[in-house]
């Protein structure tokens, strides 16, 4: 969340207070720099207690006593920053660790060089850099830990005196893990997205141009040509629709759909319309159901879709199998029951190093196939944000050879106005 520029001097306020008084430690007994720290906690302190009082207000000049700084000590004031700081000598041994450093770094400990925990060459030759009286500096490094992270370290000298070298530094870190992340999400989203459209869009201007120039006068393959584009135009369209629905599902994913739609119902409804696609493909559908209505709380456009990727899934990658089983059961949960909608296929099924990334934007296990039967591989990314959303799960299973199963699981909701 950004902070407003009030929040942000403050804390440089109270940072830099805290940094001046450090300086004293570090240099030992430095008594200006002291009182530079103490002068600047104090109007620190001033600003903070303002804003608790009262907020948007001024304080008059003279009406408050200025409450005592002693309570501000260095560590007191780091303690109260949230972003990791840590506070080194000029030798390199770690003066002060605040909490978030702590946090980030359980290892570092005061009195102990910063190098023996923290080796990134970028951070000590950076620490070094400043130490010799140069500027501060910015470095970016990673920690292998449980999980990697990409953090930067902004190293800043403590100068007490203009031509002296400095007394140590402040290291302030961050944490940019996730802004990484989310920035490789998004340059491979645009990337992938660019390339599927790109594909169709070729094909349709090289036809256009044919038929411009060598085939203009040739009937045949003008209509051969134009069955194609009608094709290539279709899918693009379609692979719009998907990318459109799957930023709106995104953008509503924290609000829980309130509409009550009864499962079985609305199964049977997309198997008949799947129907025709499963006769050209000479797939036998067949539905299970449990003997009574059952419902959850959803939007049932969203749930149409699960159901209709699911078993056109089934049916296009199935197909061998020649059979889809599809049921809607119910299904004992730690909290309460379920509805278990599973979709069962008999067809070459999924090897299981896919599994895992079935559901991952543009993943397809084999691309070709799945161009070639018109997949855009958004379809598993819909369904599993359209269950995350009805805070239910999407469980895959499968067996190279013998099929696979998908079965999404549902909270189960009392029938409107009795019970079941
Ligand atoms: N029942 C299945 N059996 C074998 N592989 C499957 C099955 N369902 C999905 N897959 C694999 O998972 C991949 C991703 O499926 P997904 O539904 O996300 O995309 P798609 O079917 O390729 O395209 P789209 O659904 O956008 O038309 C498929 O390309 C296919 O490789
Ligand atoms: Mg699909």
């Amino acid at each position: 969340m950004a902070l407003s520029s009030r929040a942000i001097a403050l804390r440089s306020v109270l940072l830099a207070g805290a940094i001046v008084a450090l300086v004293e430690i570090v240099g030992g007994g430095f008594s200006l720099a002291t009182a530079i720290g103490a002068g600047l906690s104090v109007p620190a302190a001033l600003l903070l207690f303002r804003d608790r009082r009262m907020p948007g207000r001024q304080v008059p000049v003279g009406g408050v006593k200025p409450p005592s700084a002693s309570f501000v000590s260095p560590a007191v004031l780091l303690a109260a920053l949230p972003d990791p700081v840590v506070l080194i000598d000029r030798r390199g041994v770690v003066l002060n660790v605040n909490p978030a450093a702590r946090a980030l770094f359980p290892l570092l400990v005061e009195a102990r060089p910063l190098a023996f925990i923290v080796r990134a060459p970028a951070v000590l030759d950076g620490i070094e850099t400043v130490l010799r009286g140069g500027e501060a500096v910015q470095a970016e490094f990673r920690e292998h830990g449980v999980v990697e992270r990409t953090l930067e370290a902004h190293i800043a000298p403590l100068v007490s005196r203009a031509d002296a070298l400095p007394e140590g530094a402040v290291l302030m870190i961050r944490d940019l893990t996730t802004a990484r992340r989310l920035e490789h999400m998004r340059v491979d989203f645009v990337a992938n997205a660019s390339h599927e459209l790109r594909t169709p869009l070729a094909s349709l201007i090289g036809f256009i141009e044919t038929l411009q120039g060598p085939a203009r006068n040739d009937a045949n393959a003008r209509e051969r040509f134009l069955v194609i584009m009608r094709d290539q135009a279709r899918r693009m369209s379609r692979l719009i629709d998907d990318l459109l629905s799957l930023s709106r599902i995104e953008m509503s994913l924290h609000m829980l759909p309130d509409d009550t739609v009864e499962v079985g119902l609305l199964v049977r409804h997309m198997i008949e319309t799947l129907a025709p696609l499963a006769q050209e493909r000479g797939v036998t559908l067949a539905l299970e159901q449990a003997p009574v209505p059952l419902f959850v709380t959803g939007a049932r456009d969203e749930l149409l879709r699960v159901v209709e990727n699911l078993v056109e899934n089934a049916i296009k990658y199935g197909q061998k199998g020649r059979r889809v089983d599809v049921s809607v059961m119910t299904a004992r949960a730690s909290a309460g029951e379920e509805v278990a909608i599973e979709v069962r296929d008999y067809g070459p099924g999924v090897a299981p190093e896919h599994l895992p990334r079935l559901t991952e934007r543009f993943y397809r296990a084999d691309v070709a196939d799945s161009r070639e039967k018109g997949g855009t591989g958004l379809g598993l990314a819909i369904v599993k944000h359209i269950v995350n959303r009805h805070r239910g799960r999407l469980d895959i299973a499968s067996k190279v050879g013998e099929g696979a199963t998908f079965k999404v699981s549902l909270p189960r909701i009392a029938p409107p106005g009795g019970t079941a």
